[in-house]
């Protein structure tokens, strides 16, 4: 089992802060839906309803999927449903704990982002080289809270709309906050 349990945020934004577009993404990055498979296999995730919907299939494979609706009926075949963040991300982190994984990943989308960010720990944010036209904007990050380090630089072509960086941003121990 882990030491400790991580609550990692994983998201892709361009220069302008936008994430999404008419319920979708505003870009196709091959390589960076490989880092997303890789980096989130074998832990829980945790999405708002919209996000859930836009996946192209559902659940997603090899983690445990939790979704956020206040639509108590709502119906996610293959996912967890939950009303309520506190008591999702406490089932992502049971779920986590009993299944080994060291991390619990929130895949947003930006209200989803919102809530999750007192939780966080680590992001790791794919920072995309376009402004594209957008709907939905990831949330402002305090600089002087996350150390910032650069994991992997992709440029476009081959499957990939734009040039792109992955950071893993860890929070800097002054401003953890155990939650
Ligand atoms: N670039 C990226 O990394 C990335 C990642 C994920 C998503 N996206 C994009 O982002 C967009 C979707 O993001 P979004 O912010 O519009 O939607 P979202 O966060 O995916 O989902 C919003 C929904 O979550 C539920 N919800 C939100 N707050 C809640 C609360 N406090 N309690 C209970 N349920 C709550 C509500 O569902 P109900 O309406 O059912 O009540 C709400 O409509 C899409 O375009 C998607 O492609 C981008």
């Amino acid at each position: 089992m882990p030491d400790q349990l991580n609550v990692c945020l994983i998201a892709a934004r361009g220069r302008n802060n936008v994430i999404g577009n008419e319920g979708d993404l505003p870009w196709r990055l091959k390589d960076d839906l490989a880092f997303f498979k890789k980096v989130t296999m074998g832990c829980p995730i945790l999405m708002g309803r919209k996000t859930w919907e836009s996946l192209p299939f559902r659940p997603l494979k090899g983690r445990e999927n939790i979704v956020m609706t206040r639509d108590w009926t709502y119906n996610a075949p293959g996912a967890r449903v939950y009303s309520s963040f506190p008591a999702a991300i406490n089932a992502a982190r049971a779920i986590a704990t009993r299944q080994g994984a060291g991390c619990v990943f929130v895949i947003g989308g930006a209200t989803i982002y919102d809530l999750a960010l007192p939780y966080v720990d680590t992001i790791y944010m794919t920072e995309v080289d376009a402004s594209p036209e957008g709907d939905v904007f990831f949330p402002q990050l305090a600089p002087d809270e996350w150390k910032t380090e650069t994991m992997a630089s992709h440029e476009a072509g081959d499957g990939n709309d734009h040039r792109f960086s992955i950071v893993k941003m860890q929070r800097e121990p002054a401003f953890v906050t155990r939650r």
